[in-house]
């Protein structure tokens, strides 16, 4: 992409309306725009690593052998009568009629709606197991919508539902579904340490959030410091060995990480002192085991081997996906902008040249981009007739974390300059060793 032909809004000055950083630098930079309360407009840098986090998420939930299907976001009340969730989910369930009277909402979640499909095509416990899943709109009336995307009225979210026959084979979905998480927030070049959360009225201790470590979280957090050592890395894992997921699972559940929901003094002061942490987080996804709470309420039921009729255990788990963007930025930025981690950049790397017009210079420019599109990467060339100050800025507020410098003094030696936008160092090497270096960079990505 060459910015002189992209459509890139960046604001001068810092927008009032933005209480934090993520909000400030998505609204600098020309990544949303705000269309009423908590509702927002994805322009396209936005949209670009908005679709990036997509895509993690279908890979990763893809490799756990779940499957992608999509729900309307416009659902009819009648299910939500049927499993008694109508009457008590409160505001901030969006509701309308339609022209014929009907009763309809905006699916601020979709139990129902996967329920509903599985028991009008599922039928036996041969069918089991199954995961599906879908990354749709979620609208949730919020009293308080703020800090931009994360805490929208309108957001994207993953969300996932296990139908098993049995509550150990629903526990190793569970499972299943934390270990894909941990490799998707991986991916996206964040921390998530999953707490142990509030289950509400169902109970049992199925239930983990995920949360990013940030000040400016609206979660309290009180956690085990030798949490934050655990990587989940490249390892190899069989999502169909019960014996693997669950290994992960105690590994990454067993130290004390918890919500305030569910923290408890006693235990947390028996750790050594120097280990226990009180912080804040974000809370960028959840899985959650219940039983058979939907499929008893919504007739779910699979014949067994025996030929009897029994509901299926069932589970969701939801990933809060434009969300997300707001976590890596508060996780990842700098006083200059955003410091995108390589697995979620919207451009792989920056090409600056210095002396727009200078015929050796655009040359150069140009042969850059044409390498590294070659390669399979995508740049973002700053080919505006602008001073070099105004070049840098805009490129460290949209945050590639490489840029490619290009001048016509460096062009004399033979070199232009590689800098990373995390350490701000730089090396002037010649434009051909540039190209193979980015290209080395995201080789693994
Ligand atoms: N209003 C929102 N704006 C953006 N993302 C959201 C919002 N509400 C929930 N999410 C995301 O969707 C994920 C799954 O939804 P879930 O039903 O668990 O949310 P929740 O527990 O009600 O969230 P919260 O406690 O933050 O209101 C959450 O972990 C979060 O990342
Ligand atoms: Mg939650």
């Amino acid at each position: 992409m060459r910015l002189s032909r992209y459509f890139l809004p960046v604001l001068k000055e810092t927008p009032a309306e933005a209480q934090i950083v993520s909000h400030r630098y998505m609204l600098r930079a020309g990544m949303i725009k705000q269309a009423s309360a908590g509702i927002y407009s994805w322009l396209p840098l936005g949209f670009k690593v908005l679709r990036k986090l997509e895509n993690i998420v279908h890979e990763e939930q893809v490799r756990a052998g779940h499957i992608p299907m999509l729900m309307p976001t416009l659902q009819s009340a009648d299910l939500w009568r049927e499993s008694g969730r109508y009457d008590g989910y409160g505001e901030e369930m969006l509701r309308m009629q339609d022209r014929h009277g009907r009763d309809m909402l905006f699916s601020p979640t979709a139990e129902e709606m996967f329920t509903d499909v599985f028991r009008s095509h599922v039928k036996s416990y041969k069918d089991l197991p199954l995961t599906l899943y879908q990354i749709q709109w979620k609208f949730r009336d919020e009293i308080r919508p703020r800090f931009g995307v994360m805490r929208g009225r309108e957001f994207l979210m993953k969300d996932g539902y296990n139908f098993d026959l049995t509550k150990e084979d629903a526990l190793h979905a569970y499972n299943r579904h934390l270990v894909s998480y941990l490799r998707t927030y991986e991916r996206m070049g964040l921390q998530a340490i999953p707490m142990r959360a509030d289950s509400g009225p169902i109970g049992g201790d199925y239930t983990h959030e995920f949360l990013v470590l940030a000040e400016t979280g609206e979660s309290e957090v009180f956690y085990d410091a030798e949490i934050t050592d655990l990587k989940f890395g490249n390892r190899e894992i069989d999502f169909d060995s019960v014996e693997q997921c669950q290994a992960v699972l105690e590994e990454f559940t067993s130290r004390y990480a918890r919500t305030d929901e569910t923290h408890d003094e006693a235990v947390f002061n028996a750790l050594p002192e120097e280990r226990r942490r009180v912080a804040r987080g974000i809370e960028v996804g959840q899985i959650f085991y219940f039983g058979t709470q939907y499929s008893e309420a919504l007739g779910a039921t699979v014949q067994t081997p025996d030929g009897s009729s029994v509901p299926v255990h069932m589970g969701s788990h939801g990933i809060g996906v434009s969300r997300l963007l707001g976590a890596i930025i508060e996780a990842s930025h700098d006083d200059k902008g955003i410091i995108w981690p390589e697995g979620v950049t919207p451009f792989h790397c920056g090409i600056v040249n210095l002396k727009q017009g200078d015929d050796e210079a655009d040359a150069a420019c140009e042969a850059l981009y044409k390498s590294l599109t070659a390669l399979g990467l995508e740049p973002l060339y700053d080919d505006r007739n602008e001073r070099a100050g105004g070049k840098f800025a805009t490129m460290d507020l949209i945050g590639l974390p490489w840029r490619i410098t290009v001048g016509p003094r460096g062009l004399k030696n033979g070199v232009v300059e590689l800098t990373c936008r995390r350490t701000g160092e730089s090396e002037e090497l010649p434009p051909e060793q540039a190209v193979e270096k980015v290209a080395a960079i995201y080789a693994g990505l």
